[in-house]
């Protein structure tokens, strides 16, 4: 299979759902919980372990919200930085088949997804607080490379979650995303595992956080577009939290969610956005209002973000973002802009204007260099954005070239 062939659906659904699940979901103050306040892995198991029961566990609403919400794939996290693996370890005895849960939650996720026809992605934290090998379990962040306690500990340690690994990758059948986190500390002999993935799941995409060679480039709690030609994703969360939160209310509404996707494939990249489902497996209500809003939205305007592709446009004040696929542009009104618009960025030849949802042709003119459409219903007809659909002559040329964009200190 070629690169750009087990790549293909990760630019067709442009949107995926991150969930992290984990014991720390019974202390609702986010995934960081344990380190953040000295707790040890004793303490850890009675409090939040031994209480996590998963009673209302159905992976199959996480993917039904996935799929109502536009999305084309999840990124289930099978083990945190805490080090409790959320699947039947053979190789690490304190996991949910064991304890609390009492099952293997790997399983059911995998099945729900592909059942959903989602692609199935498997987020994995290298990094183990737990593990007597790993260096610094209540460091700020991350231990530094030098900090293992000998070259035989950090064998051990890679050994180990080589294992762990080798159980993710044979247990579960085709998984498509293999998604590493935190690979911090240094010297995990990254490249070597790489291989050893591909070579269990050949055609999976991994992206860049245990090293080169990768597939997709991260940009975390921000949109950072990759070099052309790079597949990226930015992974960004509805509140402020990865892990549930109860006290977390700082949530983003559906227009920023349609906002963010829009900014992404404007770039040709993915969002890969975050639900933190509650100890007992289901999701927030506000999570779910959020996403369901937002995906009758994306649901109608797929065309415009699936496999979107590059464009030389620049920003604009009202049009923003704006989508492109071939010949086509797509002009994403989430302001109002009050009857009448002009953009003054296109080179080429327009052929003809539509309002995308009713196909309606629109009115336009195009004088020395601004495109003027100015009979665009007032206020707009569709929430949270009014797309209207450009036929260009040819490929979207841009009329100015890209400068540097200066913003004063
Ligand atoms: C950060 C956090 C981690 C979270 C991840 C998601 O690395 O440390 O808890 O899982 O972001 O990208």
């Amino acid at each position: 299979m070629s690169k750009s062939d087990s790549g293909k659906w990760f630019n067709e659904s442009r949107f995926g759902m991150f969930i992290h699940w984990g014991a720390y979901s019974v202390a609702a103050r986010c995934e960081w919980v344990m380190n953040r306040e000295l707790i040890g892995k004793e303490e850890y198991t009675q409090k939040y372990v031994d209480n996590w029961h998963a009673e209302k566990y159905d992976p199959s609403a996480w993917a039904e919200l996935a799929r109502e919400s536009g999305m084309g794939y999840m990124v289930l996290t099978t083990r945190h930085h805490d080090g409790f693996a959320l699947w039947d370890s053979k190789v690490n005895k304190w996991n949910a088949a064991r304890l609390g849960p009492k099952r293997d939650l790997v399983a059911p996720y995998v099945d729900a997804a592909r059942k959903a026809g989602l692609k199935v992605g498997l987020y994995y934290s290298p990094a183990s607080w737990t593990h007597p090998d790993y260096p610094g379990p209540f460091c700020r962040d991350w231990p530094n490379d030098k900090e293992w306690k000998s070259e035989a500990a950090r064998k051990r340690f890679v050994e180990y979650y080589r294992s762990e690994l080798r159980e993710l990758m044979t247990g579960y059948g085709k998984i498509d995303y293999l998604w590493f986190d935190g690979c911090i500390p240094g010297d995990l002999e990254g490249k070597e595992t790489l291989k050893m993935v591909k070579k269990l799941q050949p055609g999976m995409l991994v992206n860049d956080r245990l090293g080169k060679p990768f597939d997709v480039q991260c940009s975390e709690q921000a949109i950072k577009p990759a070099e052309p030609g790079q597949n990226w994703e930015a992974c960004l969360t509805l509140n402020g939290s990865w892990g549930y939160h109860a006290g977390d209310t700082r949530w983003k509404g559906p227009v920023d969610v349609v906002d963010m996707l829009l900014t992404c494939a404007q770039s040709a990249g993915n969002l890969l956005l975050n639900i933190g489902p509650k100890a007992d497996g289901t999701v927030p209500e506000k999570s779910v209002k959020i996403l369901r809003e937002a995906g009758k939205w994306i649901v109608r305007h797929r065309e415009c973000i699936s496999n979107s592709e590059r464009h030389p446009f620049s920003w604009g004040c009202t049009a923003r973002p704006i989508t492109a696929k071939g010949n086509r542009v797509y002009l994403h009104f989430i302001n109002d802009p009050c009857g009448s618009f002009c953009w003054a960025e296109v080179k080429n030849k327009v052929l003809s204007a539509k309002l995308f949802n009713t196909g309606t042709p629109i009115d336009f003119r195009q004088n020395g260099g601004r495109l003027i459409i100015d009979k665009i219903p007032h206020p707009l007809q569709d929430s949270p954005a009014t797309t209207i659909v450009l036929e260009l002559d040819g490929k979207p040329e841009a009329l100015t070239g890209q400068t540097t964009f200066w913003i004063p200190e």
